[in-house]
């Protein structure tokens, strides 16, 4: 099932993984793969070094792949040895930005407050943020979930108003299942998207909650992707090890199709 305002989006994470080159090469190799009828949206979230050369292609294209960064840094510019900005992200290319990844978080200390910033940034330098937010196994087990992912969500989107919110995804990732294998099940991931939209219709309203796309991410694979894309809150997945092989990732971008079957 699908709901009929909100598109399906499929976004690849590919971390730290991939060469200029072998972005380039997946890139044409996925191209040859997709059919023009493939009905979701597709995003792939790149090294840095890869945008350049992968964005200019993908704008020229017919049904393009939007091609966007895994981070970026709340401020315009300044002294901050290693890190990169907004503006110039938007200058090589960047469609969108995933925020607030677990991994930001755990091991570069990012918290909410840093997260709202760079949201807003994002929105300012006119580049989508995908927000990541998502309960550690810890806070699962302790059955504080909805506290950590209310605080999450308010928190990391202090302040924004219900416009800019339509040009944010929102995607929820428990910490315990990413990379792990251990996927939540669609009825689980189901339960806090609809939480979520609670969340969201409380503070600004029932309109901004039909319109915004959540994700789910955390071990999406080849073959638990029809089942939590049928799900009618689950408006598309993020990928991480299922998204750095062409053939895994078609097959998922596909499930689509195979959802629509269902
Ligand atoms: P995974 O990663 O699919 O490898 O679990 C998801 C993510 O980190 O976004």
């Amino acid at each position: 099932m699908e709901h009929a305002s909100r598109p399906t989006v499929i976004v690849g994470n590919w971390k730290m993984y991939k060469t200029e080159d072998e972005c380039l090469s997946f890139l044409h190799a996925l191209k040859q793969t997709l059919t023009t009828t493939i009905t979701a949206q597709v995003y792939l979230a790149v090294p840095f070094t890869a945008i350049k050369s992968m964005a200019s292609e993908e704008h020229k294209s017919n049904f393009p792949i939007k091609i966007g960064a895994q981070n970026m840094h709340d401020a315009s510019e300044g002294a901050f040895t290693g890190e990169i900005s907004g503006k110039m992200l938007k200058s090589v290319g960047a469609d969108f930005v995933i925020l607030g990844h677990s991994e930001r978080r755990k091991l570069f200390n990012e918290n909410n407050a840093f997260i709202n910033r760079k949201v807003k940034r994002a929105l300012y330098d006119d580049i989508q943020p995908i927000l990541c937010i998502g309960e550690t196994l810890q806070e699962h087990n302790d059955g504080i979930k909805e506290d950590v992912l209310k605080t999450q969500l308010y928190d990391c989107l202090k302040d924004i108003t219900a416009t800019e919110l339509e040009k944010i995804i929102l995607a929820y990732e428990p910490v315990w299942a990413i990379g792990t294998d251990l996927a939540a099940t669609p009825e689980i991931a189901e339960e806090v998207h609809l939480y979520l939209r609670h969340l969201v219709t409380e503070k600004w309203g029932p309109q901004s909650s039909e319109k915004l796309v959540i994700l789910y991410g955390g071990s999406v694979k080849t073959d638990n992707a029809a089942a939590l894309l049928n799900k009618i809150d689950i408006d598309g997945l993020l990928i991480g090890g299922a998204s750095l092989s062409v053939d895994s990732f078609n097959q998922i971008i596909n499930a689509k199709t195979f959802k629509e079957c269902l």
